[in-house]
Formats: structure tokens, C-alpha cells, sequence
């Protein structure tokens, strides 16, 4: 009973006090805001431009989707101005010096997001702005901004972006709405890492423009949102894998004809190169401006694998060609030379020079039947094959991988 009473007791109070603090805010809204017209710009005299000092915290990336070149952000944007209409003497209200009142209470600047692919700056009409007595306005809000970025992925997976974010209000000119930037850089504290990307640094610029509309000055304030990309995925899950397999090209010139794999292992090479590419151009912008090095490495080894699928078939095809007679000039000019420069035994591959004579050719190329003559000329172009094979890949690797900046 007793303890019932002192809840009562303490309930009354506490909603007495309330009552008493709640009707001095009555008193100080209804005077403070008696005649005051949110959707008109405060003007008074000695006051004719409004300033407003923006200031952007950075929260989130939350997704950048190359093929439509739009990034999604979450920002928190805080304004500030000075509203020369809503000001009060404290002490004549039990010392209260800021009011929080909702956003439409008040006149709010237009701001808007140009560039924007989203319908509006979302949040700016939703929250709650802290108004002080000597008439600066804090609001703060968050919003999730969608804008058109130019991407350009010439380096991809290596690459940089910078995407501007320009803000500025829609219909007032510069000289009736100033507006200037809080910080030269937007704040990062905040901060949420993205598995992809990194934020490095959002320096932030006022930029004043004329249009042709209206001889007045517009004002914008610009911030450069620097984006470095972490490969590590992409090196790992698509480079790596493509190096290792454009090597595997190269077991194409090492097997043995009779094995009867040369063309499908270059074929299947070609095949997951193909899955490389498509997998990298899944995630591009489909632009013909900025080729992704990357893809010029995919098409060039492409290429490649698809010269050496032409070789192999010539090799297997001169190896059968059986007891047809070679002619002087071919076995003068080019199997002689090539079996020089190749290192080529002829002794080491042939059968039937053993079986009939025990002679070693181990220089000359000049006794050997027609069909081992066929054989070490397509030995040698094997060879041939081999070295060109990896001196172009070597060359073409080193140029392309040198050209990522
Ligand atoms: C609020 O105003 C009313 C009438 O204007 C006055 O009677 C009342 O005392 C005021 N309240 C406070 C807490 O000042
Ligand atoms: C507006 O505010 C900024 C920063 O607070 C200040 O540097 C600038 O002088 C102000 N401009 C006017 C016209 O009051
Ligand atoms: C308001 O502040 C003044 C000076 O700080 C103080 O003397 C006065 O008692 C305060 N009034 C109320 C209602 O708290
Ligand atoms: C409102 O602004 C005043 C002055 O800038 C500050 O002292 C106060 O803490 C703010 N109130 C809130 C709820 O942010
Ligand atoms: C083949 O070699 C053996 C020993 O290596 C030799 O005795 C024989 O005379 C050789 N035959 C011919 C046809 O040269
Ligand atoms: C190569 O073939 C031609 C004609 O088919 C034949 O006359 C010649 O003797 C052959 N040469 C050898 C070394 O077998």
C-alpha cells in the first residue's frame, strides 16, 4: 500500500514536471513559429542570402554495378544554415536553447543529387531538424544515393574509379542560397569496409556555374569519391587460373603425336579460356571506349591457342604422311635447317633405319627413308611450334601486364 502510494507519489511528479517543461515548449513553439511559413526562404534584412555548410560522412558502399555503371551509396548528409526567423531569448523560457521539430516545421534548401538514377534524394523530407535560439539549424539525415559513374575498367582488376557526387540545390541561385563545404574531405570515420572495393580518400570542391537558363550563378558543391578496387579475388580466382592454363598450351607441343591428345588438349584449353573471358565480361560494362586490358589478354591467348591448334594439326598431318617421296628442295631447304636448329636426331624417332642397318644418323639427314623424313620434319615443327609458342606468350604477357597502370 505505502509503496503503491509512493509510485503515485513519484508518477505524479515526474508527469508534473513534464507538464510544466511541456507547456513552456508549448509557449516557445507557438511564438517561435507563429507566422512562420516553412516553404518560404527566411529573408530578413542584413540576411539576404542563405548559407548553407554541407558536410558528408561516408557510411556505406553498398554495391557498384559496372555493367549499368551505377553506384549505390549510404551517406550521411549534414547541413547547417542559419534561419534568421526562428530565434528566441532563452531565459524567457527556462533556458531552453535548441528545439527539435519535425523537418516540414521548417524551411529545409532543396538539395539535390545531380546525376542521380534514384528518384529523389531520399531522407531529406523524412527526419528531424535541431533548431537553436540564435536561429542555426542542424540537419542531419541519412540517405542511400543511386548515381550514374562513369567506370572506366581499361585495368580491371586493377583498377581506380572516381566517381563524383555534385550537390547542389535545384532552383535557388547562388545568390540566394550560398553554399559552402563543412570539410575539405567528407568524413570516413563511419566508415563500413566493402569486400570489393576501398574508399581512399573523398576531397570535396565548390564549384559555381552558369548556365545558360539564367545569367545568375548556380552553386555546387562536388565530392570526388576515390574507389580503388582489392584484385585479390580476381587474381586468385580468374588470373592465376587463366596463366596456369595458357601454360598448359604449351603440353600440346610436347606430346608425342601417337598419343592422338594434341589437338583436344589445345581445344580444351580454347574452351576455358572462353569461360575466363565470359566470366570477366559478365561483370564490364559492354563499352567499346575502354577495352579491360584483361580482355585483350584473354583474346590474345586466345589467339594463340587457336595458331597452335592449326600447327598441331599440320604436325599430325605430316607425321602420317607415310612413304611419300620428300622433294629435294623441301628436305634441302627446310628439314635440314629446322632439324639443325631444333636439335633433332632423326636416329631417335626412326624404326626402320635400325631394322634395316645398324648405321647411327646421328647428324645427317640424308639416308633416312621418306616416312622418318616426314616424321623428323614434323618433329621439328613441333619444336619450332614450341619455342615460338612461348617466346610470343612471354612477349605478349610481359606487354600486356605492363601496360595495367
Ligand atoms: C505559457 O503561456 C501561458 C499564456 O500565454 C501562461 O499562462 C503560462 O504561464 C506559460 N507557461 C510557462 C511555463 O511559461
Ligand atoms: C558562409 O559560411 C561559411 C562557413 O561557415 C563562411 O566561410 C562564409 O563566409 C559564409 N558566407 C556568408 C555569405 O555568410
Ligand atoms: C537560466 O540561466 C541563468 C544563468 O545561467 C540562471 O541564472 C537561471 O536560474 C536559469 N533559469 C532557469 C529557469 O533554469
Ligand atoms: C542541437 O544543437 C545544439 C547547438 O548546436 C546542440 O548543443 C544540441 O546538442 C543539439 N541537439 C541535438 C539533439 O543534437
Ligand atoms: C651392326 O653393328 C654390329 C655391332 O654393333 C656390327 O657387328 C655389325 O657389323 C653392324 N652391321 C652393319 C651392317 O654395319
Ligand atoms: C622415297 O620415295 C620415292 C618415290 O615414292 C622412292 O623413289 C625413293 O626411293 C624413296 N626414298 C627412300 C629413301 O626411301
Amino acid at each position: 500500500m505505502a509503496r503503491n502510494m509512493s509510485y503515485m507519489i513519484i508518477f505524479i511528479s515526474v508527469f508534473g514536471l513534464c507538464l510544466s517543461s511541456k507547456s513552456t515548449l508549448i509557449n516557445l513553439t507557438t511564438a517561435v513559429f507563429n507566422d512562420y511559413d516553412p516553404s518560404i526562404r527566411p529573408y530578413c534584412q542584413g540576411h539576404e542570402q542563405v548559407n548553407v555548410t554541407m558536410d558528408l560522412a561516408v557510411r556505406q558502399l553498398i554495391d557498384m554495378n559496372e555493367p549499368d555503371q551505377i553506384i549505390k551509396l549510404n551517406l550521411w548528409i549534414r547541413l547547417r544554415w542559419i534561419d534568421c526567423l526562428l530565434t528566441w531569448t532563452p531565459s524567457d523560457y527556462d533556458n531552453i536553447t535548441d528545439l527539435i521539430v519535425p523537418f516540414d516545421k521548417v524551411w529545409t534548401p532543396d538539395i539535390t543529387i545531380y546525376d542521380s538514377v534514384s528518384e529523389e534524394l531520399y531522407g531529406l523530407e523524412k527526419f528531424r531538424a535541431n533548431v537553436s535560439y540564435d536561429g542555426a539549424i542542424n540537419y542531419n539525415f541519412p540517405t542511400v544515393i543511386e548515381i550514374q559513374c562513369q567506370v572506366d575498367v581499361t585495368n580491371f582488376p586493377f583498377d581506380r574509379q572516381m566517381c563524383p557526387l555534385q550537390f547542389g540545390s535545384w532552383i535557388y541561385t547562388g545568390n540566394l542560397l550560398d553554399m559552402n563545404i563543412e570539410n575539405d574531405h567528407a568524413d570516413l570515420s563511419a566508415l563500413k569496409e566493402n569486400v570489393e572495393w576501398e574508399i581512399s580518400k573523398v576531397p570535396a570542391e565548390k564549384h559555381i556555374k552558369k548556365y545558360s537558363l539564367s545569367s545568375d550563378p548556380f552553386v555546387d558543391l562536388t565530392y570526388n569519391l576515390y574507389l580503388k578496387r582489392k584484385p585479390r579475388y580476381y587474381e586468385a580466382n580468374i588470373i592465376l587460373p587463366s596463366i596456369i592454363i595458357t601454360l598448359l598450351a604449351t603440353l600440346g607441343f610436347l606430346l608425342p603425336v601417337d598419343s592422338g591428345e594434341k589437338v583436344s588438349l589445345e581445344v580444351t584449353v580454347m574452351l576455358s579460356l572462353t569461360v575466363f573471358q565470359l566470366l570477366v565480361a559478365d561483370r564490364l560494362p559492354p563499352s567499346d571506349e575502354a577495352r579491360p586490358l584483361l580482355g585483350e589478354f584473354f583474346t590474345f591467348t586466345l589467339i594463340l591457342c587457336g595458331l597452335s591448334t592449326f600447327v598441331q594439326v599440320a604436325v599430325i598431318n605430316i607425321y602420317y604422311r607415310g612413304d611419300r617421296k620428300m622433294s629435294g628442295w623441301m628436305n634441302k631447304l627446310i628439314l635440314k635447317p629446322l632439324a639443325k636448329i631444333t636439335l633433332t636426331k632423326a636416329t631417335l624417332l626412326n624404326q626402320k633405319a635400325h631394322d634395316d642397318d645398324n648405321t647411327t644418323n646421328d647428324d645427317s639427314v640424308d639416308d633416312l627413308d621418306n616416312a622418318t623424313k616426314w616424321q623428323t620434319l614434323s618433329i621439328c615443327i613441333d619444336r619450332v611450334g614450341l619455342i615460338l609458342f612461348i617466346v610470343i606468350l612471354t612477349i605478349g604477357c610481359i606487354v600486356i601486364f605492363t601496360h595495367f597502370t
